[in-house]
């Protein structure tokens, strides 16, 4: 009896394989490869950076680790997987191909690449992904990353299956319970390095598994946007957490960001509150056919209000969008398309492949799109005191309209940022990481 996950996998195959074909005809290829990728070692050094199959490849099958495997497209025919499973007594070799995706393949199974590395190189009209150095043995007249094919394949990932959504919602779950357990142990004084590992732990999945380096960051940490480090020993004092962690479900991505402090720091939490509430209403002005432009321009007038609300700033929001004083305190982009990877592909691209770059005032927006069904984005406004862009404002004609003895007082807090995962449905926006959170709870 098929289970959900079989079923859903299944017509995940099917209808990329039909959407592959249409290209295929298209573009004028007899046959499409998709490598999976090599682990490289570190320039002078037998070691390599975690390996994570390349992103084409896990849109396809659900094997995020596979090294050296190769998936065979031609029109009409039903794929073949060259899945490699080395004679190797250092590691431990891939799995038996689990029969609720291998079905859907025709598997060859290869000790090494040299097995299917030069064996299509009569053929004519071949079309492969991966790197260069990979797949020299296919010959010189395959055409290596076509940039048509290449969009089309990423075009179809920017409209995520049902099998897609179902892996996006189980990382969301994982990550949700890996961040209650973050919190909790922030609560207790841990440092940043406990804290990961309270994630870890929840998350029940190691660093290299993780779709990307989770963001810990306490205190004055939290202003750095994409802070790097994770102190072993807890600060004299924790005041404020910022976390940003995702998990991984057969390849598929979580990217949460939650901002905690502690009762007696009210003013503090006011703000953090503040900032929830204007990410929640953004996630529900996800609908077919907004500009995500548009809704970053929101989220700038959103965080604007607040600066004057608090009495922060004095300027009325338009003004401070329009200047560009709010870029001081939000200067990073509202979102981005997510999938197999965390920053997915064609954010900043159109449906036909013409670029669509971000206006100049907002050079990090990362997607640039009106949005569609079946789109899921992330939503992380923020709210931060960054000392470097903090001293530029001070500097500029708008430095007197700020209120800088409370700003000074609000530097050993860092910032706050607030990030969901969502699916553009047809009608109301689902939540993936709300969700996550009240199942929880
Ligand atoms: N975690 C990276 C980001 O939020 O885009
Ligand atoms: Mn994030
Ligand atoms: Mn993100």
């Amino acid at each position: 009896m098929p289970t959900t996950v079989d079923l859903l996998y299944g017509r995940h195959i099917e209808h990329r394989r039909e959407e592959i074909d249409a290209l295929l005809n298209e573009l004028g290829f007899d046959a499409l490869f998709i490598h999976s990728g090599r682990p490289r070692n570190r320039l002078f050094d037998d070691q390599h950076p975690p390996f994570r199959a390349h992103a084409p490849f896990v849109a396809l099958v659900p094997l995020p680790f596979a090294i050296d495997a190769l998936l065979e497209f031609r029109v009409g025919r039903r794929p073949r997987l060259w899945y490699c499973q080395p004679e190797d007594f250092w590691h431990l070799p891939p799995a038996e191909p689990a029969a609720w995706w291998a079905d859907h393949f025709d598997i060859e199974r290869v000790d090494s690449a040299q097995a299917w590395s030069s064996r299509f190189r009569s053929e004519g009209a071949l079309a492969a992904i991966g790197q260069t150095q990979d797949l020299a043995g296919l010959g010189e007249r395959v055409a290596l990353n076509p940039e048509r094919l290449l969009h089309g394949l990423a075009e179809a990932r920017t409209c995520k299956t049902a099998w897609e959504r179902e892996c996006l919602a189980r990382a969301n779950r994982r990550a949700a319970a890996g961040h209650m357990a973050a919190a909790d142990a922030f609560r207790e004084g841990a440092s940043e390095l406990q804290i990961q590992l309270a994630y870890l732990r929840a998350v029940a999945q190691d660093q290299d598994e993780q779709p990307y380096r989770g963001i810990v960051a306490l205190n004055e940490h939290a202003a750095v946007l994409h802070y790097q480090h994770r102190e072993a020993s807890p600060p004299p004092q924790s005041r404020s957490f910022l976390l940003d962690a995702g998990a991984d479900e057969h390849g598929y991505a979580s990217d949460i960001t939650r901002t905690w402090t502690l009762p007696e720091y009210a003013e503090y939490a006011a703000l953090v509150n503040e900032v929830d509430a204007l990410q929640q209403r953004l996630c529900q002005a996800l609908r077919p056919g907004v500009s995500f432009v548009d809704l970053h321009r929101q989220a700038h007038l959103g965080v604007a209000e607040i600066l004057r609300q608090s009495g922060l700033v004095s300027m009325e929001p338009a003004e401070m969008v329009d200047s560009g004083v709010s870029a001081y305190f939000l200067p990073h982009g509202l979102g981005h398309f997510l999938g197999v990877q965390v920053h997915d592909v064609n954010g900043q691209v159109d449906a036909d492949g013409h670029a669509l770059p971000p206006p100049e005032r907002y050079p990090f927006l990362r997607l640039t799109r009106a949005l569609a069904p079946g789109n899921v984005v992330t939503v992380e406004p923020g709210l931060y005191f960054i000392p470097m862009l903090l001293e530029r404002l001070r500097q500029s004609e708008f430095g007197r309209r700020i209120d800088w003895a409370r700003i000074e007082a609000l530097k050993p807090f860092g910032g706050i940022r607030i990030e969901d995962n969502v699916l553009v449905s047809e009608g109301d926006p689902v939540n993936l990481s709300r969700q996550a959170f009240a199942a929880l709870s």
